[in-house]
């Protein structure tokens, strides 16, 4: 049975890309470079997940900054948010599956993207294992989320601001309900640092964590340990 949230990005999926631009005041567009541009540092490697990837523009500003991957996956479990990737210029090939349950062998990316998708996991401890299962040691994930707010301009913008926008604009160009569980998700969500400790117990080294717009959002930018370094393995 589809789940409500796969439900529900099925239903948003033809003006997602229209709202997510809008409401960001398309400061998106520059947080998914300033992580690919990030990664260009790292020399990742050529094999490519863009999880929870959606309509793909993550894998694309990849691609725009670091070549054409050898190998790359555009992952989601909404068909119809895969379907908003169509003609979009990108190498990666969109699979559709479960962030939680993925049918890749261990170890068989070198880079995961994942763009605003963390948030949605049923179970953000299993949801990180999973991810680190399919990447090789050394390989990067790059998480771009809106997390918990915990200072004093995010607890304003999210819990009294945003209410009063967000889903009124949702109502107007899609579906209120999924702009009212946008706003709710990310405050329920964990704050940036619960999200790197638990990262840290899933066998991650933190690489850095930089705030977008005064921590309206932030980029997490993570390494796999080798087996057996984790933050709890290392002394
Ligand atoms: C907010 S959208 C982000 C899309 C894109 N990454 C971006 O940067 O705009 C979150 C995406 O996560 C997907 N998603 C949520 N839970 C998932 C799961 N368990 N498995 C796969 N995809 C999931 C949704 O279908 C949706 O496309």
């Amino acid at each position: 049975m589809k789940s409500p949230v796969r439900k529900m990005f099925d239903e948003i999926a033809n003006r997602y890309d229209f709202l997510n631009h809008a409401l960001s005041g398309c400061q998106d567009i520059l947080w998914r470079r300033s992580c690919c541009r990030e990664l260009r540092k790292m020399t990742p490697g050529k094999r490519l997940l863009d999880l929870c990837g959606g309509t793909g523009d993550f894998a694309v500003t990849y691609e725009k900054f670091n070549g054409k991957p050898e190998v790359a996956v555009l992952g989601d479990f909404s068909y119809g948010m895969l379907k908003g990737a169509k003609g979009k210029k990108m190498t990666a090939v969109p699979v559709q599956l479960d962030a939680m349950k993925m049918p890749f062998a261990d170890a068989t990316f070198d880079v995961v993207l994942n763009g605003f998708g963390m948030r949605n996991l049923p179970d953000t401890d299993a949801g990180l294992r999973e991810s680190a299962r399919v990447l090789r040691d050394g390989g990067y994930l790059q998480v771009l989320e809106f997390f918990s707010p915990r200072n004093a301009f995010n607890k304003f913008f999210y819990k009294r601001l945003a209410p009063l926008f967000i889903p009124v604009l949702g109502a107007f160009f899609s579906k209120r309900d999924a702009y009212e569980y946008l706003v709710n998700s990310i405050i329920r969500f964990l704050p940036v640092k619960d999200f790197v400790a638990l990262a840290e117990q899933n066998n991650f080294e933190l690489v850095h964590v930089k705030p977008c717009f005064f921590g309206v959002a932030y980029r997490v930018l993570l390494r796999k340990a080798p087996q057996g370094n984790s933050a709890e393995g290392s002394a």
